[in-house]
């Protein structure tokens, strides 16, 4: 089995959580850490049980032994970062969202092609159990048709006008840090939707606060798709068929369970399949599937549903006027 040396560039509040899966991996060694600020490198690799702690970001895709950096930097920081990684030849996973526009997204994609280097978007949903079984029972066909799904992801953030979920210069806003799951739910079971409407909120930074999002589909399909910074919701996503109905139940993009009701029946409650972890030791798993075949490009969560992840998002950003000033020039002209 090769081990794969590790590298997480930006130590935050979720590189914490993948770490502490990431070492659940036989295969993955914690290899260094990466801050802007040498202490706190040395803090996180220390807490972990990293053998190297770097003071910026450049020193760490210089180190020829690094194999795969994990980005963990606001998003509006995701394309300098993975650009950095992937022009040193380092393997990346970076956290969703994948960067502030699809214009970004497709340049990120580039890099890696023309470096022949591995990259992926964080999105740990994808390779969470109870969600890929939830997509095989749509797929199967046994509930009928998918005609609506309604999706939310909403809690009561404090207002702190400086920090990353109200900043608009780190890409602040609702939307892109938790309504982009909702929108993965419906672009992940009904495709890309032909009509987008939305109704949205704003903090006084000017960030988007909350936002409600209705996908038309051109056979008639909806989605209805909440995201919220401003209260609290059970974050559940629900699939309405033909002939019965699939629940994702709260907090249904990670490790959970799912609730299913066929015409005639009593909805019944699957058992979870979840093995130790926060769920993120799935998608770093996957990785080193993809880096044992020499891939660059994941045949799960693809470049492609990557590129419409985003170039939807930037759809309902249009619609909802959300724009991330001189990070969007000659972008939405195009629409
Ligand atoms: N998949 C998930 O479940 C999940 C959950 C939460 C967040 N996320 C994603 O992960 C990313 C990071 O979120 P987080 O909550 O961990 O953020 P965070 O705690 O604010 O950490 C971000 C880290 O990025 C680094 N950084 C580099 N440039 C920065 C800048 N100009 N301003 C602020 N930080 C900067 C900092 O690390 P150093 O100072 O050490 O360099 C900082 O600690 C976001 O894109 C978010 O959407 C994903």
């Amino acid at each position: 089995m090769k081990k794969y040396n590790w590298a997480v560039l930006g130590c935050g509040k979720i590189a914490h959580k993948f770490i502490s899966d990431l070492k659940l991996l036989p295969n993955a060694k914690l290899y260094a850490a990466a801050s802007r600020d040498l202490q706190r490198a040395k803090d996180f690799a220390g807490e972990w049980g990293f053998e190297k702690a770097y003071g910026s970001y450049d020193e760490m895709v210089n180190d020829p032994e690094v194999d795969v950096v994990y980005i963990a930097t606001p998003h509006s920081h995701h394309h300098e970062h993975t650009l950095l990684c992937l022009n040193h030849k380092k393997a990346v996973l970076c956290e969703k969202a994948f960067s502030l526009n699809g214009k970004e997204v497709a340049e990120m994609i580039d890099t890696a092609k023309a470096n022949n280097t591995f990259l992926m978007e964080a999105f740990w949903t994808m390779f969470q159990p109870s969600f890929q079984q939830a997509m095989e029972i749509l797929k199967s066909g046994e509930l009928g048709k998918l005609k609506i799904v309604r999706s939310d992801f909403a809690f009561n953030a404090p207002f702190l006008e400086d920090k990353r979920l109200y900043n608009v210069e780190l890409g602040g806003g609702s939307l892109l840090d938790i309504g982009i799951y909702p929108v993965f739910a419906a672009l992940t079971s009904l495709g890309v939707p032909k009509t987008v409407k939305t109704f949205a909120d704003f903090s006084p930074t000017g960030s988007e606060e909350s936002i409600n999002i209705i996908f038309k589909y051109a056979d008639g399909s909806l989605a209805n798709l909440t995201s919220s910074f401003a209260a609290h919701s059970p974050t559940q996503t629900e699939y309405l068929c033909e002939k019965g109905y699939l629940i994702l139940n709260p907090r249904w993009f990670t490790p959970t369970n799912i609730t299913i009701m066929k015409e005639g029946e009593e909805p019944k409650t699957l058992p979870k399949q979840h093995r130790e972890g926060w769920g993120y030791q799935y998608e770093a798993e996957h990785v080193m599937e993809c880096l044992d075949q020499a891939l660059i490009e994941s045949p799960k969560m693809t470049w492609k549903l990557s590129q419409d992840l985003i170039d939807l998002l930037d759809r309902i950003r249009i619609d909802a006027g959300i724009f991330f000033g001189d990070r969007d020039k000659n972008i939405f002209s195009e629409f």
